[in-house]
């Protein structure tokens, strides 16, 4: 028997983890079902600003979702560009365990969710929300241009804005200051040791219309390889995607890194890759088969939801990334 194991990035995974525990521990249970449970009471949790139902807007007011999950190389199912269903991680199960694909997206994938029996509802983002996603992304220099493009959105004065908005929702769930908090990332271990990863996600803050990032692609948002161990990833997605990022730390494990070092590489390579990088987050946990678990980020303040047989811990990763400059 093996302990089971209930990993979620940021403080909204403790939503995710008291969701996703009881199927670790159901006699009929499974790391897939917990995968799945914990990521969608993020997505319907309107208090969660960066998932599901309250998700991010791209630059025209929109939201699109993105989610993945995975058992195996040849077991996972994904779907992106999803505008009228909020629980993407659901359907992208279905993908996985009802068609030959891996992926599915925009008009495609919600057709196949609407004969899957899911119901049409479309995420919307609430309005101080877009207003932040388009400031966020663009500057607060661009934010002029952004509204006069977009008369959807209001003139307000930098000073009106920012404040308020930073102050962001309650501290369960809600945004904070910190921007990249995005992506609802999940790696589940059960009781008979297998392992099972998701994640979910509206995608980067004004965002392109039609942009994907990470967190649906196999290897880059998540990557599972049941005789090696687990990776999700959160933050910007270009960065994640310039590396294989998820892919990569599962395969620093089967070379023998501890989840540790295999982040650390990852970390590094991205450093390595991307120089132009600004302060742009990505952040990762690995889990390896044994059950021994790390989580590490190129910036401070990524946070780990824990669920063992012990308790609930947010645990703050002590691995940031470092170029030796400071
Ligand atoms: N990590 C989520 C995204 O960049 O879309």
């Amino acid at each position: 028997m093996a302990e089971p194991l209930l990993l979620s990035t940021w403080h909204f995974g403790q939503i995710a983890n008291r969701a996703g525990w009881p199927h670790l521990l159901a006699p009929d249970g499974s790391a897939l079902d917990a995968v799945e449970q914990a990521c969608r009471a993020v997505e319907e949790d309107p208090r969660v600003t960066s998932v599901g139902y309250r998700g991010l807007p791209d630059l025209k007011g929109q939201v699109s979702l993105d989610a993945a999950i995975m058992l195996s190389p040849n077991r996972c199912g994904a779907v992106a560009y999803v505008r009228r269903f909020v629980e993407v991680i659901s359907i992208a199960r279905r993908v996985m365990e009802q068609t030959p694909h891996v992926l599915l997206v925009g008009e495609g994938a919600e057709i196949f969710a609407q004969s899957q029996g899911f119901r049409p509802r479309s995420p919307r983002a609430d309005e101080r929300t877009a207003e932040l996603a388009l400031c966020e992304h663009h500057g607060a220099e661009d934010r002029e241009a952004i509204h006069a493009r977009d008369p959807r959105h209001p003139h307000v004065k930098d000073g009106e804005t920012s404040p308020e908005a930073h102050s962001g929702l309650a501290a369960d769930g809600g945004r904070d200051a910190d921007s990249s908090h995005d992506t609802i990332g999940v790696i589940a271990r059960d009781c008979r040791g297998t392992l099972a990863a998701g994640c979910s996600t509206s995608g980067l803050a004004g965002k392109m219309p039609g942009r994907v990032g990470d967190s649906p692609i196999v290897g880059h948002g998540l990557y599972v390889d049941p005789g090696v161990g687990a990776a999700v990833a959160t933050g910007h997605g270009e960065l994640m995607m310039a590396i294989c990022g998820s892919f990569l730390a599962v395969e620093g494990m089967r070379r023998g890194l501890s989840p540790q070092e295999a982040i650390a590489e990852v970390l590094r390579r991205i450093a390595e890759c991307i120089p132009d990088r600004g302060d742009r987050q990505a952040a990762f946990i690995a889990l390896d088969k044994a059950g021994k678990w790390a989580a590490g980020a190129m910036r401070p303040g990524f946070q780990v939801a824990v669920r063992t047989p012990a308790g609930e811990q947010l645990v703050i990763p002590d691995l940031v990334f470092s170029d030796g400059s400071d």
